[in-house]
């Protein structure tokens, strides 16, 4: 067991209600448990290559259990590995921190650096530790629920409630009009997000990056209910879906990164839905609303959790691993499990199966088999 007496904690990634939770609870234990300094590395991995860090006191991490965000702050531009750095001349260049963020490591007296974020900084975690013998604990975190290992992460919950709350919304006024709306939700390569809020909001077709779809069968369940007196339907898209044969739709790319931002899908799929089924059709991109604001009660307590399992984890030396939601056991796994490979909805899964057999189409089905039940 390795004597720990001053950790670093840092936030990498985009944010996801339920961060501060697992802050809040790390540092807590941490202080008053164990008399541990905890040191917050500011805005993700970036924070280590510029020496931006703040030492936590117990006053900074209270009250901070229902706000959203992070307190360290984060950005998805922070690898060292691939630092990006701004000249004077407005321009970037690409260079290799690591060296810099180990030797920044050292000087800050650290025994261990606890890293929350998601698959990609949990890789450079992975390699700081390979590459350079830093000791990391990761804490898997995305609003995505795409991390491989553990069968959720802190975020997704309160992504799903949101998204439901817009679809009650927009049922009403979509019942009203006459309309088909789109909700657009977040889900680069997963959708998770989507038909979880999809079959809790009453959809009647949601589209995943896992099913590519074909506007045929789509079209046809926006006919089966008219055909029943139902001139309206709420369509969920996952910023990710595809149509079959076909790529995502991404508003911008990085040059620097190479990083997209998705989103617009489904501004390629109204004006077809309007042209084929007479309807009007409107579209709601919900974007980062979902990931702002207070975290839902289930969100504080895996964020919590998480928290004091990581801690375990830094006290018994465990480094390299990360924790994990198994059932209802909060387990450790090895980093590696959880890089390079997503966690991803099955489609022949049960839920899948079970928003079927309700009438909701993926956009996969067969034009002429589409049913609106009842
Ligand atoms: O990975 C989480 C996520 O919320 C994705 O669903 C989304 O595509 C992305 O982050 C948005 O990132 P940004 O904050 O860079 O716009």
């Amino acid at each position: 067991m390795s004597e720990i007496r001053r950790l670093g904690i840092l936030t990498g990634g985009g944010d996801a209600p339920g961060l501060n939770a697992v802050i809040r609870s790390l540092a807590k234990a941490a202080m008053t448990r164990h008399n541990i300094r905890v040191v917050g590395v500011m805005d993700g991995f970036s924070g280590l290559v510029e020496m931006k860090t703040r030492e936590l006191e117990l006053g900074d991490v209270r009250g901070i259990l229902p706000r959203g965000g992070t307190i360290l702050g984060t950005t998805n531009r922070g690898n060292p590995f691939k630092y990006v750095e701004r000249l004077a001349d407005g321009s970037e260049r690409v260079l290799d921190a690591s060296a810099i963020a180990k030797q920044n490591f050292e000087r800050l007296g650290l025994d261990c650096l606890v890293v929350i974020g998601g698959d990609g900084t949990l890789a450079i975690a992975h390699r700081l530790m390979t590459e350079h013998g830093l000791p990391v604990v990761g804490v898997p975190k995305t609003i995505d629920n795409d991390i491989a290992a553990t069968d959720r992460t802190f975020g997704f919950a309160t992504a799903v409630e949101v998204a439901s709350e817009a679809l009650d919304r927009l049922h009403t006024t979509a019942e009203s009009h006459h309309r088909i709306m789109l909700l657009e939700v977040m889900g680069r390569e997963a959708g998770w997000i989507a038909l979880h809020s999809g079959v809790a909001g009453g959809a009647d077709v949601i589209l995943i990056p896992e099913i590519p779809f074909r506007m045929e069968p789509v079209i046809a369940k926006v006919w089966a209910r008219q055909n029943r007196g139902c001139p309206f339907s709420i369509i969920v898209v996952a910023e990710g879906a595809c149509p079959k044969g076909g790529d995502q739709v991404f508003q911008s790319r990085d040059e620097t990164t190479g990083w997209k931002r998705l989103g617009g899908v489904s501004y390629q799929l109204a004006p077809v839905l309007k042209e084929k089924t007479g309807l009007e059709v409107r579209v709601t991109v919900l974007g980062h609303i979902q990931r702002g604001g207070t975290p839902c009660a289930i969100d504080r307590i895996l964020g919590t959790a998480f928290g004091c399992r990581a801690l375990e984890l830094v006290l018994a030396g465990r480094f390299g691993h990360m924790v994990a939601l198994r059932g209802e056991r909060i387990d450790e796994v090895p980093i590696e499990q959880a890089i390079n490979r997503l966690k991803l909805v099955d489609p022949a899964g049960q839920l899948v199966s079970c928003a079927r057999s309700l009438g909701i189409v993926f956009g996969n089905e067969n034009a002429d088999e589409v049913l609106d039940n009842e």
